[in-house]
């Protein structure tokens, strides 16, 4: 198991764990990376900013999301995993699945045969998707008190639809998927963090 992928809708606590899972990959003995999209290279994070600034029509915010995907695959991604290091990633293609084709509507053919051109032949080893209520996760990010992204800002809706998508995914793919129950306080979150990575 080399690339591990973190997913779930905006506040659930992805990033908040993200250094642990990389403390426990380095526990038992091996170099491990931990990275983010979009963004994750110079390139990327430039697209980043756009993306999470910019109003755009959804076809269009899909293919600069796979346009820094692209770079980040090329230039971190796959360098990493051909040299034996575990690539710990705070969201990736699931996320567009969730967020650009289940929210905004972009065609999941579409998607996949992005996902293709971007990175063929790649898929996470393991994903972890946090999941949590709506009224959990806006709450957290509510109390981080820090200005709030295009997508952070979406309505409740676009979130369940999100939250949806994740936990279909969840279902289609159980061998690769772990829900984390993301709801209840960190100490919890991180026995199931645990759990999911057995097996490493
Ligand atoms: N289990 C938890 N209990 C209470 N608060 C939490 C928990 N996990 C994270 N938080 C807090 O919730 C806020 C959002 O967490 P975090 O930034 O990790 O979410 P995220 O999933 O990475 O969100 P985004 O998708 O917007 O990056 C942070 O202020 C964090 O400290
Ligand atoms: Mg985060």
């Amino acid at each position: 198991m080399r690339f591990i992928t973190l997913e779930g809708v905006d506040g659930a606590g992805k990033s908040s764990h993200i250094e642990f899972i990389a403390d426990a990959v380095r526990t038992k003995g091996l170099h491990s990376i931990v990275t983010r999209e979009p963004g994750g290279t110079d390139l990327a994070e430039r697209l980043r900013e756009v993306i999470l600034r910019e109003r755009m029509p959804p076809v269009l915010e899909t293919l600069l999301v796979f346009a820094a995907r692209t770079d980040h695959v090329a230039r971190v991604i796959r360098p990493a995993l051909e040299s034996g290091t575990v690539v710990i990633c705070d969201r990736f293609t699931d996320a567009t699945v969730a967020y650009q084709g289940a929210g905004n509507g972009v065609s999941r053919q579409l998607i996949s045969q992005l996902a293709e051109a971007a990175h063929p032949g790649l898929k996470p080893d393991r994903t972890l998707i946090f999941d949590c209520p709506y009224e959990v996760s806006s709450a957290r990010l509510a109390k981080t008190g820090k200005t709030l992204d295009r997508f952070e800002r979406e309505d409740r809706a676009f979130f369940d639809r999100v939250r949806s998508a994740y936990l279909g995914i969840a279902k289609e793919e159980p061998r690769r998927v772990r829900v984390i129950d993301a709801s209840g306080d960190v100490a919890a979150v991180r026995g199931q963090i645990t759990s999911a990575l057995q097996g490493l």
